[in-house]
């Protein structure tokens, strides 16, 4: 027998305020014609002023216990994904911890950028199997409006905020591909490749900064690596893009997600889709469509999902799961 991390719930929350495109034309020299033709994002969600990460967060953690049927009394694990806390320290998994009212256990916060998740759900799967934890919650969950500088336009259109989250439950599987939970994972990282994505603030400025990334060259090792890595967690267990029901990937760019589905040889109708709706919430994007993709009745009990994402690091990598 082998245990699995196996998905028992799911949930989101998006903030009230949604921001077409037309909205930044005002703003910066760019239209929607551009913002769609080029990145796929038709509008995208922002906090309101007061709203934290913590707050989304939540809201998604209870949309996701209330889908599992289960209370927080029975999570012993929180992992949060995210690259925008509330502060510094403590972790946005311990704010969660406390306003969700759970006195036990162990929380926590993981930073790859828009990898976060993926991150997030292999530390977490890692918990599950070696017995530290039975349930957890992983959550992404990301404020990306608060690092935008809304003078630089190849950038501003392209970011929201939202939350996403999953509980997982350690069940006895027959250690095979047919078994349900996370299956495989692959998570990397070159640091080489640090100046191509960051913000430009934190301790060294005493300032939270401002995202910068230049994005043809993300693009670029976006298109190569995010492919390679769903390869290679598929590889783990003898199965290639064919065996895949749906690809849950990061949403930044509806160019990068046709790109990598192709190169995997899945059609894009096994493939799930927000960024028209949500623009790129980085660590939030793909819980975000994993329960969107679960509300829309794309995701079914048994399928076989790979998601996969790349962020600032750079940081990249793919969990395959069993739904
Ligand atoms: N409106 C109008 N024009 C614009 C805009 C805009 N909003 N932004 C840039 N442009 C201009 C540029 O200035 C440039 O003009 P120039 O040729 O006169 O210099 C032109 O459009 C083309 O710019 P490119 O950067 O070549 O545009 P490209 O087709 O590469 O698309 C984009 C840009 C959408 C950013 C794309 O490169 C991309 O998606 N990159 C990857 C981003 C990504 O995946 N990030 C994921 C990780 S995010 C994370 O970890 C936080």
């Amino acid at each position: 027998m082998t245990l699995r991390a196996v998905v028992r719930g799911v949930g989101h929350y998006l903030p009230e305020r949604v921001v077409p495109n037309s909205e930044f034309e005002t703003l910066v020299d760019t239209s929607d014609e551009w913002i769609r033709s080029r990145s796929g994002i038709e509008r995208r969600h922002f906090a309101a002023e007061g709203e934290m990460t913590s707050d989304l967060a939540c809201k998604a953690a209870e949309a996701a216990l209330a889908n599992a049927g289960m209370t927080v009394d029975q999570i012993d694990a929180i992992v949060v994904a995210t690259s925008t806390p509330d502060l510094t320290f403590p972790s946005v998994a311990t704010m969660v911890q406390a306003r969700l009212g759970m006195v036990k256990g162990f929380a926590f916060d993981v930073q790859a950028v828009c990898a976060g998740f993926v991150f997030a759900l292999s530390n977490a799967n890692a918990l599950i199997v070696s017995g530290q934890a039975k349930r957890a919650l992983v959550i992404g969950a990301e404020t990306f409006s608060r690092l935008m500088d809304w003078t630089d336009r190849s950038t501003c259109v392209l970011f929201g905020d939202g939350a996403g989250a999953l509980v997982l439950e350690a069940v006895e599987g027959k250690g095979d591909a047919s078994d349900r939970g996370i299956l495989a994972t692959d998570l990397n990282s070159d640091g080489r490749f640090r100046d191509l994505l960051y913000v430009d603030g934190g301790t060294s400025t005493g300032t939270t900064g401002h995202l910068r990334m230049e994005g043809k060259e993300v693009f670029r090792h976006a298109v190569e690596k995010l492919a390679e890595t769903a390869h290679a967690s598929l590889d783990k267990l003898g199965l290639t893009g064919e065996d895949v029901d749906w690809i849950v990937p990061h949403q930044a760019n509806i160019r990068i997600i046709e790109s990598t589905a192709k190169r995997m040889k899945v059609p894009m109708e096994r493939v799930v889709v927000t960024v028209q709706d949500h623009g790129n919430t980085s660590a939030a994007s793909i819980p975000l469509a994993m329960s969107v993709g679960r509300a829309r009745g794309q995701i079914k009990e048994g399928d076989l999902l790979v998601a996969e994402a790349i962020g600032g690091g750079l940081a990249w990598g793919s969990v395959v799961l069993r739904w």
